[in-house]
């Protein structure tokens, strides 16, 4: 099998944890590097939670601390939904891992740049990272083969009715990335909110009876409370294994072309306006998640935790 090659932008986080566990030990994946901004937590706090995640399973992954706030605006957390440490629940040994020298900004650019074929980029927190790669280095545009994000909605949001969390935390990151020219894959909230990790997924991954399964309970359970907290559901969105499940099986996701921009001002500030109609005559820039195969979705998740 040839291995799709990926350098993954993200913010642990409970649900960036599982799509870690997932990139880092399926076959169809090599995961080159991990790339950490602030988002649902301060940056500082997040690496630590991907260093925790990486030496509890030992895996074998650089991981690089990049941006520690939005572009223009103030940053801005999900500790009522990920807690005060951004992972609240697992219990992790002594931390003795630690994040390479290198900026995760100068890191993509590195990578991308001396890269002999096309690498896929896989972004499941605020958009900052990604902005400044482009606009430091444009000639990493060419070198990216897909952008595979986890954020937006072509309806509601989650932390005001227009926006979802990701594209909100950097609106402006976002919009410079939309318009870069980036064949992008968005899985937004109107995909992940059907991927509820009920309490009956959560037993069945912890019966592997192994630390992945362990850690998907101990994470997962802790998840739900808030979201239930928050939201008054009781089986959360598990919303960034999404892009990994489609790296591995496309079939998951149904997808649909168009042109999506982020709105910048006012009330709806941070909202994917996705053209699906055509109004605004730009040409498409994206392909939006529209559905999603749920039993297919968590039958990735367990092969995933299997491996461990
Ligand atoms: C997104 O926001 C974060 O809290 C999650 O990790 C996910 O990336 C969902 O809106
Ligand atoms: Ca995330």
């Amino acid at each position: 099998m040839t291995k799709r090659k990926i350098i993954l932008d993200c913010d642990p986080g409970h649900d960036d944890a599982v799509a870690i566990m997932m990139a880092a030990r399926h076959p169809a994946i090599e995961l080159l590097g991990m790339t950490i901004v602030a988002g649902n937590q301060t940056l500082q706090k997040n690496v630590r939670n991907a260093l925790n995640i990486c030496q509890h399973l030992d895996l074998d992954v650089k991981v690089y601390a990049g941006c520690d706030r939005p572009l223009v605006v103030e940053e801005r957390h999900a500790g009522d939904i990920h807690g005060q440490t951004g992972l609240d629940g697992p219990v992790f040994q002594p931390l003795i891992r630690k994040t390479e020298d290198k900026h995760a900004v100068l890191y993509i650019i590195d990578e991308l740049i001396h890269a002999d074929e096309k690498i896929t980029v896989v972004a499941i927190g605020p958009l900052t990272n990604i902005a400044m790669a482009i606009r430091l280095q444009p000639a990493i545009i060419e070198k990216i083969d897909q952008l595979v994000i986890m954020g937006g909605s072509i309806t509601d949001g989650n932390v005001t009715p227009a926006a979802e969390f990701n594209i909100y935390a950097d609106r402006e990151a976002a919009r410079i990335v939309f318009n870069s020219g980036l064949d992008i894959v968005m899985c937004g909230l109107d995909v992940t909110r059907k991927a509820a990790c009920t309490q009956q997924v959560i037993d069945s991954m912890a019966a592997l009876n192994n630390k992945a399964g362990y850690l998907f309970r101990d994470m997962l359970e802790v998840y739900n409370r808030n979201q239930n907290r928050v939201f008054g559901i009781t089986a959360g969105p598990l919303h960034d294994p999404v892009t990994i499940a489609w790296l591995i099986d496309s079939s998951v996701l149904t997808l649909k072309e168009c042109y999506v921009d982020i709105e910048t001002a006012g009330y709806s500030y941070g909202r994917t306006n996705c053209d699906f109609y055509w109004k605004a005559k730009k040409a498409n820039n994206a392909r939006v998640a529209v559905d999603i195969d749920v039993d297919r979705f968590w039958q990735i998740i367990r092969e995933c935790l299997s491996l461990y």
